[in-house]
């Protein structure tokens, strides 16, 4: 099969189409999906960077991707059957989803939500989770909670503004100026910009998701509510720190989940959650894609076309 190889760490250059042998299904549970679209996500230039060594170690080559949405070509499982359309995420550190097939356990996958296609539900699995495990499983957002997203028009900042909404939240939305227009089409009340205003105001939030991670926890946990938690996606040293001593500062490290994904496809099909995407790559492309991402100016995702 087709797949973007690396064998070492470095820029994005280095990712190679090659042809490569099939993974095959080896336990029960498991199934193979013939993968028509991914995307890509911070995480697989960051490892590929080497970023992330002491995680991703030095096993080569890597296939670099985690999302992943397809047909089921092959079965071991009592829950898929062959030509069922599914969704889903392995950990990043593992990757394989820039290839044409996947070996995956049943554990972690859902059927894809009908009302889309597979490019679409190929951009929803690891942002979206990562919003929905933040907002959700670790704020436990209520209805008519108001909360704060900075990074709002990114990959995981659009899913927290939808999922939030999807709450009824009262949503403000930090942004730069170019994206004012944009971050209320998705749906913000509020918009503060962060190139012309200060973020840290004197209004108190129930949640303060921070996906970028580079507001300043000090400051920050001064616009809580007393029963407020400040959560961050964006993880350095210093917010490792703060997470461990602070009981209102919670990081999210996303996860594979089964009942995450059912979640947000049952979202997707109330047309809640239509994912946000600014452009389509080919596999082939898949440098210039990491490329574009490396920026960090990707409004919404950036799409995998593989089939
Ligand atoms: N912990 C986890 O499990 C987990 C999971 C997913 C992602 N992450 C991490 O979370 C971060 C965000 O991921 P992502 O997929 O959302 O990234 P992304 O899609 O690449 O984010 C790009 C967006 O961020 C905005 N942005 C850049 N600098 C900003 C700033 N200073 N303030 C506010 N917005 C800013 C950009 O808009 P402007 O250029 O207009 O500002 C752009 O729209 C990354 O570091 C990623 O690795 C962690």
């Amino acid at each position: 099969m087709k797949a973007i190889v690396y064998y070492n760490y470095g820029s994005a250059e280095i990712m190679k189409l090659a042809e490569v042998a099939e993974p095959e299904i080896s336990k029960n549970g498991d199934i193979k999906v013939l993968i028509h679209a991914s995307s890509v996500n911070p995480v697989d230039w960051k490892i590929r960077r080497g970023m992330l060594k002491m995680l991703s170690g030095k096993k080569f080559p890597k296939i670099p991707g985690a999302d992943f949405s397809g047909v089921v070509i092959e079965s071991a499982s009592s829950k898929f059957a062959v030509g069922d359309q599914v969704f889903g995420m392995v950990k990043a550190v593992d990757g394989g989803c820039s290839a044409e097939k996947i070996v995956v356990s049943d554990k972690i996958v859902a059927p894809k939500p009908e009302n889309i296609d597979f490019i679409q539900a190929g951009v929803i699995p690891l942002a979206g989770l990562t919003a929905l495990q933040a907002l959700k499983n670790i704020a436990s957002i209520e209805t008519g909670d108001n909360v704060l997203i900075n990074g709002c028009t990114g990959g995981v900042g659009t899913f927290a503004v939808k999922i939030a909404k999807a709450f009824d939240a009262r949503v403000t939305g930090i942004c730069s100026n170019r994206n004012i227009e944009y971050s209320m089409k998705l749906g913000c009340n509020e918009i503060v910009d962060y190139t012309t205003q200060n973020v840290y105001t004197n209004e108190k939030f129930d949640i303060i998701f921070d996906t970028i991670g580079n507001l300043k926890y000090n400051k920050a946990k001064k616009m809580l509510k007393s029963k407020g938690v400040y959560i961050s996606s964006g993880i350095n040293a210093g917010k490792l720190i703060t997470s461990s001593i602070r009981r209102k500062c919670k990081l999210v490290i996303v996860k594979p989940d089964k009942k995450g994904l059912l979640f947000l496809k049952n979202l997707v099909e109330q047309n809640k959650l239509i994912p946000e995407i600014q452009e389509v790559q080919p596999l082939y492309q898949l440098v210039t894609a990491h490329q574009i991402s490396e920026e960090g100016k990707v409004n919404g995702k950036i799409a995998v076309r593989i089939r």
